[in-house]
Order: C-alpha cells, then structure tokens, then sequence
C-alpha cells in the first residue's frame, strides 16, 4: 500500500458557538490528519444564535493558522457527507461519562450505515471539561466574563449577538 491516500476526518457539531473546548478538539485533530473538515449541522430543529453562514465565519478566524482545516456546513445524514468528502474518519471530542451515551449510540448507528468510517473519540482537555455552548450563551446572557470559555476573537461577536457586556463588575441584580 502506498503512502498517497489522504487521511481525510471530520470534526462535526452544532458549533452555537464554538468554544475553547471545541478548538482544542479541532487543533489536536489537525495535527493527526491530512485534511480536517469542521462541519456544521444546518439542518438542525433547534433555533440557533448564529446561522451557519456566521458560525463558519467565526469557525475560519480563529482556525486560519490550521491551513489543514476546512469549515463547511452539511445537510442530511453526517456519513453521507462523510463519503462525499471522502472522509473515513469522524472525530468527536468527549468531555465526560455524561456524553457518553449519546455519543455511544450516534457512533453505532454511523457505523451500522456506513461500516467503512471510523468514529474516534478524543478525550477533552481536563481544563474545558465543564464547557458548553449552552453554558457560553447563558454566561454571556447576564453579562457574564465568557473570556476563559470562548477564543478571544470571538468574544465581541458573541456579545452583541446576545446583547450582554462584560463590564468587569459583578452584578447586583
Ligand atoms: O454539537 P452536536 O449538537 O453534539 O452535534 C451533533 C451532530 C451534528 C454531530 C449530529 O447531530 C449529527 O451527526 N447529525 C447529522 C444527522 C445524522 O447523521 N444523524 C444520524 C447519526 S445519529
């Protein structure tokens, strides 16, 4: 076998937006493959804070020095997409045993729909365990200091979507 065949993986998820945590998952990732493509669900029932147009955007900046990396939304099936990308792998991050159900059963089913792709599991860096999209925007909501949580390049994207500052100041509400 010959060494020309490129190792091609997809880092898939909702990115709402992305956080350090989904960005020490992206960069370790780069690091492993040839081509990294970080794609966005854009089909999804949940309403979300920033189009996909916007996430892919935010995706890019703070990606740019990963020439590696490719940030794409998706529609439908992720191993459908997966196959068109020719991509054998997906990679996703586990933060703790909390995501490892659904993250179990999502594997079994890509693997029972496409036996040919891979799902690899990285676990997160102890420091992002407690990070999540979710928990950003909430933060962010009360004016909270989101700067540990999300790449600084972001932060102010973030606040005015959401429409809270922080000052620096606790809050006395
Ligand atoms: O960041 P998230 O919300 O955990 O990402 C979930 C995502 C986008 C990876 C998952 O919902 C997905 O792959 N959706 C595409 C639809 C699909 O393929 N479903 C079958 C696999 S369970």
């Amino acid at each position: 076998m010959g060494f020309d065949t490129m190792n091609v993986s997809i880092v898939p998820g909702s990115f709402d937006p992305v956080t350090n945590g989904h960005l020490d998952i992206i960069k370790r990732t780069a690091q492993l493959f040839d081509v990294v493509y970080v794609s966005i669900l854009s089909n999804s029932t949940k309403s979300p804070l920033f189009s996909v147009e916007e996430r892919i955007e935010l995706i890019q900046r703070v990606t740019k020095e990963f020439p590696n990396v490719k940030v794409e939304g998706f529609a439908g099936l992720l191993v459908d997409y997966a196959r068109q990308k020719g991509a054998k792998f997906i990679v996703k991050g586990l933060r703790a045993v909390t995501d490892f159900e659904y993250e179990f059963q999502m594997s079994l089913t890509n693997k029972q729909l496409a036996p040919e792709i891979e799902t690899f599991f990285i676990t997160t860096s102890s420091k992002y365990a407690y990070l999540s999209s979710s928990l950003v925007k909430e933060v962010s909501k009360y004016c909270g200091d989101i700067s540990q949580m999300v790449p600084h390049e972001i932060i102010e994207d973030i606040e005015r979507k959401i429409g809270g500052r922080y000052d620096g100041n606790f809050k006395d509400y």
